[in-house]
């Protein structure tokens, strides 16, 4: 694989998956674009253009990706990566923790592909990776608004998959639903549960990183070239 010369933006990038596949990324030869929000620190290491910017505010987007445009000229792979949880049960949870799941994860995600999507098409090209996740495909209790946010992912992966396939545009869209990842957002879940989501895998184990990016990687490049509108399960065969 090899993407030489394409200019890939990367959101979510200072996080366990996001940095991960920023590093694959350059690793393949692509300039990298990462937008962070916070903890600027776990990726400066990386030769990559940083970004800050709050995904979920639409006008902050806008001016972001205007500069970017003038700098760059154009985005060959989007990956939306940036996401957070904010868990309770349906009867505890507050209107604020909903709306600020779906607004990060959910808007967060059409915030940039309105933007990026129809230049990819004028374009005649490109590859948009959204990260969802299992729990979008089958839902969890206690996550109601982090469910509904993947579900609806998976959602606009498949409507942008048509749109922007338009006008024989060759843009292709695809969603990864990760199972459980070691990344900070598993901090919180008691070690207990880490290892009850371990033994209902068929590996018997978490996912790496590494292995979320491989498929990101695969999906950005030519490889994949027949493959849009997917949802791709990564999750150890923990629900077949
Ligand atoms: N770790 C898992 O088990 C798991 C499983 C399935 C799906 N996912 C998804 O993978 C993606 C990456 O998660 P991770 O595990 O690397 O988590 P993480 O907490 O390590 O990273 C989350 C990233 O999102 C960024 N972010 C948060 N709010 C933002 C905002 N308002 N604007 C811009 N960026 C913002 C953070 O700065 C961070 O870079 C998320 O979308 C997550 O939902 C993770």
């Amino acid at each position: 694989m090899n993407l030489k010369g394409k200019v890939t933006m990367v959101t979510g990038a200072s996080g366990g998956i996001g940095r991960e596949i920023c590093r694959l990324f350059l690793e393949y030869g692509s300039t990298v674009i990462g937008i962070y929000n916070s903890n600027i620190d776990s990726i400066s290491d990386l030769n990559i253009e940083l970004y800050k910017l709050d995904v979920s505010n639409t006008a902050e987007c806008e001016k972001c990706y205007k500069f970017l445009i003038e700098k760059y000229n154009k985005i060959d792979i989007l990956v939306n990566c940036a996401g957070i949880t904010s868990d309770s049960l349906t009867k505890n949870m507050s209107e604020e923790q909903f709306d600020k799941v779906v607004s990060v994860n959910l808007k967060g995600t059409w915030n940039i592909t309105r933007l990026v999507g129809p230049d990819m098409q004028r374009n005649g090209n490109g590859s948009i990776i959204n990260i969802s996740s299992i729990v979008g495909e089958f839902g969890n209790i206690g996550q109601v608004n982090y469910a509904a946010s993947k579900s609806g992912i998976i959602g606009m992966t498949k409507t942008w998959a048509r749109e922007f396939a338009m006008k024989n545009s060759n843009v292709r869209v695809n969603a990864i639903s990760p199972g459980y990842t070691m990344t900070d957002m598993l901090r919180t879940v008691p070690q207990k549960l880490l290892d009850k989501f371990a033994s209902n895998t068929m590996l018997g184990r978490l996912a790496e990183p590494i292995e979320i990016a491989n498929v990101a990687l695969f999906l950005a490049d030519d490889m994949s070239s027949y493959i849009t509108g997917a949802n791709i399960d990564v999750n150890g065969g923990m629900r077949l």
